[in-house]
């Protein structure tokens, strides 16, 4: 008979579990799931070596285990600590892991810029949701913030340096999805930038997925820049025959038009495993150049249940009120409020946004273009 392999139980926020030895605080908090998980910037479980870089996971252990009962003198990493049996581990029931947390949220804001207006990960920018959860209310900085070179890298990713938090991500996904790395961080300290070196496209088959793991505004999708605000438009599961890649995304649209394409992710901002059971990474042509409907077969609305402003009032099992919006804005129809495209007298209607190239400008709607 098999050996039985032994549990660790390990107890976070006065609830306890029994994981695997080798298993992460942060794994075990997800394995509970709810308010005790912390929240991770730099850590990604589909990535290997990734985490330890930006500690918002931070997590008092109050007893590291049964055969010593010592607490930790200080805060540890919870993505890079592993659990012993019978640690007690304290995340939201510390007050001094909240406080710890809110100052490592200032040092990621302190050269960040405060652009989310005009942002295109607004809206499902994990740091934007960091700092409304655990940062404060305003900033004590009041230098200059960092400004870097524009690196210029390729039609399909636009590179923010400015809001990067050198998290690492998009390295490690360069290194273990593509076949070849040409990015990376350069120089050291406060000078680190992720850039080329010598200006380079990024354009191996699959690196359009480090805009997917990219926690903040850092790496965006040219193809979608400035077309739409992700919270407008609806994400749809869908599918097609892809010879590179699962095939399986999601499409962010707005009535039948696909503004844009992303792989499917969990309520971590992680993406999710394909149906075939391995990582659901998809390729440069499924992300950047299938923006038809009909390249795709449609599966329904994704159930996003990350809690996040993108979730707003378009999900399965969603309770609409009875009262229609024409009904409490006196007679306005709806899209005289939200969607100012169709009506537009300047932008003309039946110019399609998702299918101009590159940021709209008022020559695309020029009489002599349309
Ligand atoms: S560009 Fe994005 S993914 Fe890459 S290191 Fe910066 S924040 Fe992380
Ligand atoms: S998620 Fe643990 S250090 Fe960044």
């Amino acid at each position: 008979m098999a050996e039985e392999k032994k549990l660790f139980k390990v107890t976070i926020d006065n609830i306890t579990i029994e994981v695997e030895p080798g298993t992460s605080i942060l794994n075990a908090a997800r394995k509970i799931g709810g308010d005790v998980v912390p929240p991770a910037m730099c850590y990604y479980s589909k990535l290997k070596d990734s985490g330890g870089k930006c500690r918002t996971c931070l997590v008092r252990v109050a007893a590291g285990s049964t055969a010593d009962p010592r607490p930790m003198p200080k805060l540890v990493a919870s993505c890079r600590t592993n659990v012993m049996d019978g640690m007690i581990v304290e995340n939201i029931t510390s007050p001094a892991v909240q406080e710890a947390r809110k100052g490592v949220v200032e040092f990621l804001l302190i050269n960040h810029p405060l652009d989310c207006p005009i942002c295109d990960q607004a809206g499902e920018c994990h740091l934007q949701d960091l700092s409304y959860e655990h940062g404060a209310e305003s900033t004590r900085y009041e230098f200059n913030r960092r400004t870097f070179k524009k690196h210029d890298l390729g039609p399909y990713i636009q590179l923010h340096m400015t809001r990067c938090i050198l998290c690492y991500r998009c390295v490690f996904t360069a290194d273990q999805v593509t076949n070849k790395r040409v990015h990376g961080v350069l120089d050291r300290g406060d000078h680190s930038e992720i850039a080329t070196y010598i200006e380079k496209n990024l354009n191996n088959d699959f690196i359009g997925n480090v805009i997917d793991v990219c926690p903040v505004g850092a790496l965006t999708d040219k193809t979608f820049r400035f077309k739409n605000r992700v919270w407008f438009t609806k994400p749809v599961d869908a599918h097609r025959n892809c010879d590179k890649c699962c095939g399986e995304v999601q499409l962010w649209m707005r009535g039948d038009e696909v503004f844009r394409v992303t792989a499917r992710k969990d309520e971590y901002g992680e993406i999710k495993d394909s149906s075939k059971g391995s990582t659901g990474w998809i390729c440069n042509e499924c992300r950047f150049e299938k923006k038809n409907a009909s390249d795709w077969v449609i599966e329904g609305l994704s159930n996003i249940s990350r809690h996040s402003v993108i979730s707003q009032g378009k999900y399965p099992g969603l309770v609409k009120p009875n009262e229609t919006v024409v009904e409490v804005m006196n007679g306005h129809a709806p899209r005289l409020m939200m969607n100012i495209h169709s009506v537009s007298e300047v932008n003309k209607p039946e110019i399609e946004l998702s299918k101009i190239a590159g940021p709209a400008h008022s020559s695309d709607f020029n009489s002599n273009n349309a």
